[in-house]
């Protein structure tokens, strides 16, 4: 697969034909984002939805990954050091629209945000994922993450942020 027009940006407004359709699938595969509209919103309500993903200091970060211009996957920076972020959800969280799987689209994705959106101040992150979810477990290793513990059946990672 190529990856030659891979790309991740910050949610706009045109990109919301796509999301739409990828939104469905992530409803289909019972696998929503706890901020996600309800899979039969509006255009207003999609509207405000990606408004509310816009960059803000302090808050966390979001971007969209495209392939080709099309709506592939996002990933999040929580910028949060409570316990919650460092022991449950990690600092970083994505997905990937449930037709794209088992390309290579997770790993790419999270290779460019490593690479570009992680302060260079902040060294490695911390990722994590359930012990019942082989794909993303490989996806954080083969992006070089080390394993640090399993916090109840949370697998803990540290991942270099420099990777790729
Ligand atoms: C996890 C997820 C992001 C992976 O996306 P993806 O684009 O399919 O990932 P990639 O193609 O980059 O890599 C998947 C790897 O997992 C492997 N894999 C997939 N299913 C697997 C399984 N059941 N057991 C073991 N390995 C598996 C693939 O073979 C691939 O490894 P390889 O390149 O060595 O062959 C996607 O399944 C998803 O969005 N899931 C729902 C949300 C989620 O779980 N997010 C992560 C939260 S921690």
């Amino acid at each position: 697969m190529s990856f030659a027009d891979a790309t991740l940006r910050m949610p706009a407004e045109a990109d919301l034909r796509g999301f739409r359709g990828a939104l469905a699938e992530y409803v289909a595969h019972r696998i929503t984002a706890p901020w996600d509209p309800p899979g039969d919103a509006d255009s207003a309500t999609l509207r405000a939805h990606v408004a509310s993903l816009a960059d803000m200091p302090g808050r966390d970060l979001h971007r969209w990954y495209f392939v080709n211009g099309g709506y592939v996957g996002r990933i999040t920076l929580r910028r949060g050091q409570s316990s919650v972020v460092t022991d449950l959800h990690g600092h970083v969280g994505y997905d990937v629209r449930p037709s794209a799987w088992g390309l290579g689209h997770a790993t790419r994705m999270l290779t460019l945000f490593l690479a570009r959106c992680v302060s260079p101040e902040r060294p490695t992150v911390r990722i994590t994922c359930s012990a019942n979810n082989p794909a993303s477990r490989r996806v954080i290793e083969k992006s070089g993450g080390v394993l640090v513990d399993d916090f109840g059946g949370f697998l803990r990672f540290d991942v270099p942020a420099t990777a790729g």
